[in-house]
């Protein structure tokens, strides 16, 4: 029995011109990974073409949207030791090696995600034709797992791109559209989905020079050079993560400096990352990795797509949030009090479009779904209506009363409050199960939660359209109950409350900011005080001290008083020139453990009362709030994982 007809992933077809096409189509999936049953099985298949007198193999998809997503990451979280792990990258490296080494022409005909271990199977084939779509997405995104291209991926794309280029794109994690992609020499070939087949079987039939990079790229592989190429990736790397916490870019740049792109290269390629996979950051990262996964669920609980947005409220947040709206894909309309309000909005939103969309015509296409609205004519057309005023009981009432009454009961209200409990609010509407809170961060387009927030009279259909909403937006929802500061501001506030009480102290600003990022915080707690706004601090504590008790420092409350609101006003905790703190160019480090213990624990005790409080349903949920929501350290795993991970460490010790 000829081996393709035995295998469940994949589908061989030999076409009249001796070429072999193979599409990957893994099983009760909607995506193609790699784990034990797949690599086998292409292990197998590529055995049996070895074999065969054949022209060229096209290796492609049989999914939908994307090509191969990379490793099952389910599958990188259950590996036990490091034997294990070296054992299973050498196993996945010879299978493509021996694509690599096959006598025909081979081709990766790549559609959508082409992720991970995909682009490393891609890098072993001889040319990579590339669907030219806005959904075809390239990357390595292994870093973010804690580890790097483990089988060969990360000498090829040297090979291939040269050090620059693939360096850009393994330490980064970045995704990468078609047209970079051809650009950088990672796609051989763009062309619109209809002719990928005849551009496939093109390359194979009259083959072209295989890709290189320029020579002074190549050149860059040189031993002399390597070490200051070297030196240079690693103190770009060290400025965004430091190699304690985050080994694996420190030591895929260690691999290259030392081997260049010899056999040596991927020997020690195999044998580094298995021992990456089995450090507490990985370990930790693909927790988060499985915590994100968890928040995108819940978009996918309801179909219904929102695609008319009313915002009402075009201050910071619903400036921002109406852009947002509009930059993905939804018509907007926007209102607030007068014109000159919107106009300015309108105007952040146009800034929005020209970082992110660049192209001129896919500007003015999104400002055309963004429209100014005064009159609020866009109530009555809206799916949904957000509210973003003032934060006002009174005020929020009355207008809920003023929309309800020109809505039907399928549109979703919704409130970014950031501290009015939803039956307040909802007190005054006939349906009270039509309001549901999105709370958004700020600033809207860079923070990835959002808050969605539910009272146990909010209607179950109503709360999952607003997760749908929010991930039609691109973020992760993180479903809280209504209490005060729901879970991120109620968790944050102590650990800022007790980073001034520190300042009080004597403890100097830029020695509780550099032990808060040496423990692994993206932000200082005073510089992230002075970003938030001292105002906004203030007021956020005078609502939550009055509710779950604490104190607010007198320095909080004198710094507001004399107008130091922070960034703001270029004066807060700190003095601001251009929007960057003046720091002291000598950081003493004295009492650092002292200052990290107390931080923590404000953050751990926090995190622990709001759980039993039940904000969330489970500690899970919580830590995913609280590292996307608040940047907590990733390579920690979340603050409840963290305090678990310590309380076992000392139970260890103590029964030792
Ligand atoms: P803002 O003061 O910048 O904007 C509020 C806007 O609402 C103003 O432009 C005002 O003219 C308009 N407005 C007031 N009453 C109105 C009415 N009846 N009809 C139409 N427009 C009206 O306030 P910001 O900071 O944008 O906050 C808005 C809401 O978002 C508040 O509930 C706040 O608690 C919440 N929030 C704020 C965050 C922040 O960082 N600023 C973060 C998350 C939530």
């Amino acid at each position: 029995m000829p081996i393709e007809s035995t295998l469940r992933h994949f589908q061989c077809e030999i076409d009249s011109n001796k070429v072999a096409w193979v599409y990957f189509d893994t099983q009760d999936a909607n995506a193609n990974t790699f784990n034990c049953e797949t690599l086998t099985e292409l292990s197998q298949l590529v055995f049996s073409l070895q074999a065969q007198s054949l022209r060229g193999l096209i290796i492609t998809s049989r999914k939908k949207n994307s090509f191969i997503i990379g490793a099952d990451v389910h599958a990188i979280g259950k590996i036990k030791n490091e034997s294990e792990a070296y054992q299973l990258i050498l196993e996945g490296r010879q299978v493509f090696d021996n694509i690599a080494a096959l006598p025909f022409t081979t081709v990766a005909m790549v559609n959508g995600f082409c992720l991970g271990g995909g682009l490393e199977l891609a890098l072993a084939c001889d040319y990579i034709i590339v669907e030219d779509s806005s959904t075809t997405k390239l990357a390595f995104p292994e870093v973010l797992l804690g580890i790097y291209p483990g089988w060969g991926g990360s000498v090829r794309s040297v090979k291939r791109l040269g050090v620059l280029n693939a360096m850009d794109l393994m330490l980064s994690g970045r995704f990468i559209c078609a047209k970079q992609a051809k650009k950088i020499g990672l796609a051989d070939i763009l062309v619109p989905k209809r002719h990928l087949k005849r551009a496939a079987l093109t390359a194979v039939l009259n083959p072209q020079p295989l890709q290189q990079p320029v020579f002074w790229l190549r050149a860059l592989n040189h031993p002399s050079l390597r070490p200051i190429i070297g030196r240079l990736l690693s103190k770009k790397t060290a400025a965004k993560a430091s190699p304690e916490h985050y080994p694996a870019p420190f030591v895929l740049i260690e691999n290259w400096v030392k081997n260049g792109v010899e056999a040596a290269a991927f020997q020690d390629e195999a044998k580094t990352v298995a021992h990456l996979i089995t450090t507490n950051t990985s370990h930790n990262l693909v927790r988060v990795f499985h915590l994100r996964e968890r928040l995108k669920a819940f978009t996918k609980i309801d179909e219904d797509t929102i695609s008319q947005v009313h915002v009402i409220g075009a201050g910071t947040m619903g400036g921002d949030i109406a852009a947002v709206c509009a930059l993905h894909g939804m018509r907007v309309t926007l209102q607030d009090t007068n014109f000159s309000i919107v106009a300015k909005a309108m105007g952040r939103a146009y800034t929005l479009f020209q970082q992110t969309l660049k192209e001129p015509h896919l500007i003015q296409a999104a400002m055309d779904r963004l429209l100014p609205d005064v009159a609020g004519d866009g109530i009555e057309k809206a799916d949904l209506i957000i509210e973003a005023i003032i934060e006002d009981i009174a005020a929020k009432q009355a207008l809920f009363k003023t929309i309800a009454a020109k809505v039907g009961n399928h549109v979703i209200l919704a409130t970014n409050t950031s501290s009015i409990p939803l039956t307040e609010i909802s007190a005054v509407l006939q349906k009270p199960s039509q309001l549901v809170g999105i709370h958004f961060f700020n600033p809207v387009a860079r923070m990835p939660l959002v808050e969605v927030v539910s009272s146990p009279e909010t209607d179950k259909r109503i709360l999952s359209r607003a997760f749908k909403f929010v991930g039609q937006l691109d973020k992760l929802p993180l479903p809280v109950a209504s209490q005060p500061g729901f879970l991120v501001n109620r968790v944050l506030m102590p650990y800022l409350l007790e980073s001034v009480k520190l300042l009080e102290e004597g403890y100097a600003g830029d020695t509780i900011d550099k032990a808060a990022c040496d423990f692994g915080m993206p932000m200082g707690p005073i510089e992230l005080a002075d970003k938030v706004g001292l105002d906004v601090c203030l007021s956020v504590a005078r609502n939550l001290t009055a509710y779950y008790g604490g104190e607010v420092p007198e320095l909080l409350i004198n710094l507001v008083n004399e107008k130091r609101f922070g960034v703001k006003t270029h004066r807060g905790f700190y003095e601001y020139q251009s929007g960057k703190p003046l720091r002291n160019k000598e950081i003493s480090m004295k009492g650092e453990e002292v200052i990290i213990e107390r931080l923590i624990s404000c953050f751990i005790n926090e995190s622990q009362r709001a759980l039993t409080d039940k904000v969330v349903s489970d500690a899970d949920l919580l830590d995913a709030g609280m590292v996307f929501g608040t940047g907590f350290a990733p390579f920690r795993g979340g603050p409840l994982h963290y305090a678990d991970v310590i309380k076992q460490g000392e139970q260890d010790n103590a029964n030792r």
